[in-house]
């Protein structure tokens, strides 16, 4: 049987990870840049994740949402305390698509109302509704394309306020960093009138945290940033800093009721011990301050690099934009450096997705391929 082909696939084989880096079979090193699209989070393989995880599995890896489990109660705590968001309920499941398509239907169950405003260049994942709010048209399907989503200029609070006021919507999705839009982030005035917008008129506000959020940006979520209380906070990637997590946090205004939500796998023992662990190593290694520290120092060698038209993103979710595509550089980068990076909507733009746990030296390794290369 083949494949289903739908990724194109770069020539590397990784069979073994430690920390910031990659192994392929016969031993080569990589260094990873990407973090398998801004999943990994505490480093491959970290030890406390994979006794954690060992252990777990010696006594029970999975029953369904039907029984008690406290390890999925006491996540809620731990993430309550590391996030800071103070009397939000926690609903599991296993992907940001699907973190997304809850937040979606919750808004709509919440507010009776069918249709989304999301802006331009965003991305909440491949499901029914997250897909129709992601501004690409070649991903969306016919039956994709009957929900009803209004596209806006991110930044342009008039033309929100003139959607709000013309006809019911439900809720506001946003990224407040686009990941794979390129890194665009608006103001906190923009930010925080969509929060007072949405509270005018009875509209659900959705922060689409699953690449921002979990410390990659040096605060727990982007939002933090501007101060925001969103209705509903979507997380995953570095979330099981690779074991498929996801989960919304849901503002005490919405109401749980039996059979609202549900999922088979969400949450099981697994992945809330997986999710535990990527808490705990981010507390005791004090990651976030990493994040603070490490992306000063890369904002800094920047200067390096007079080619550079613009740096974008915050903490350890950069872009680097060229004003040249950036595909051979980034292959250049792959496989004479063996070095990972990622791309983006925008062609011009690498983006720098690695472990929270990156030191000084990887990033001097990094600027150094960059230099030679360009
Ligand atoms: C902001 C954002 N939301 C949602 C998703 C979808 O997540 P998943 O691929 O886990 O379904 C992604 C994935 O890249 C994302 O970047």
């Amino acid at each position: 049987m083949s494949l289903f082909d739908v990724y194109p696939l770069f020539d590397v084989t990784p069979v073994k990870a430690d920390g910031v880096f990659l192994y392929d079979a016969v031993g080569k090193e990589y260094l990873d840049f990407y973090g398998g699209h801004a999943v990994i989070s505490i480093g491959h393989s970290h030890p406390v994740y994979v006794k954690a995880l060992t252990d777990q599995l010696q006594k029970i890896g999975f029953y369904s949402n039907a029984v008690q489990n406290p390890i999925q109660s006491k996540l809620a705590d731990r993430l309550e305390q590391l996030s800071g968001c103070k009397d939000y309920d926690l609903f599991m499941c296993s992907s940001g698509a699907e973190a997304n398509e809850n937040a979606l239907k919750l808004a709509s169950f919440h507010t009776n109302k069918a249709t989304v405003i999301a802006f331009n260049n965003s991305f909440h994942g491949r499901t029914s509704a997250c897909v129709a709010a992601t501004d690409n048209p070649k991903i969306i399907a016919p039956l994709n394309a009957q929900q009803q989503v209004r596209f806006l200029p991110l930044g342009n609070l008039e033309s929100v306020e003139a959607t709000l006021k013309a006809e019911p919507i439900c809720a506001i999705i946003i990224e407040c960093i686009q990941g794979v839009g390129g890194l665009d982030e608006s103001t906190t005035d923009f930010y925080k009138g969509l929060e007072t917008l949405c509270n005018k008129y009875s509209t659900v506000l959705i922060a689409d945290e699953v690449q921002s959020g979990f410390g990659r940006t040096g605060d727990f979520f982007a939002f933090q940033k501007h101060g925001l209380n969103p209705h509903i906070i979507s997380m995953a990637k570095g979330m099981g800093n690779g074991f498929p997590v996801g989960g919304i946090l849901i503002h005490p205004l919405i109401k749980a009721s039996y059979g609202l939500l549900g999922t088979t796998f969400g949450g099981n023992h697994l992945a809330s011990t997986a999710t535990l662990a990527v808490l705990d190593v981010l507390e005791s290694e004090k990651l976030m301050q990493n994040v603070n520290e490490m992306s000063a120092y890369f904002i800094d060698k920047v200067k390096t690099i007079p080619q550079l038209k613009r740096l974008k993103g915050r903490g350890l979710m950069l872009g680097l934009e060229f004003d040249f595509p950036v595909a051979s550089l980034r292959k250049k980068l792959l496989f004479d450096h063996s070095l990972f990076t990622g791309s983006s909507k925008n062609p011009n733009l690498i983006r720098i997705l690695p472990p929270l746990t990156i030191q000084r030296e990887h990033i001097d390794t990094f600027f150094n391929a960059l230099e030679q290369e360009l």
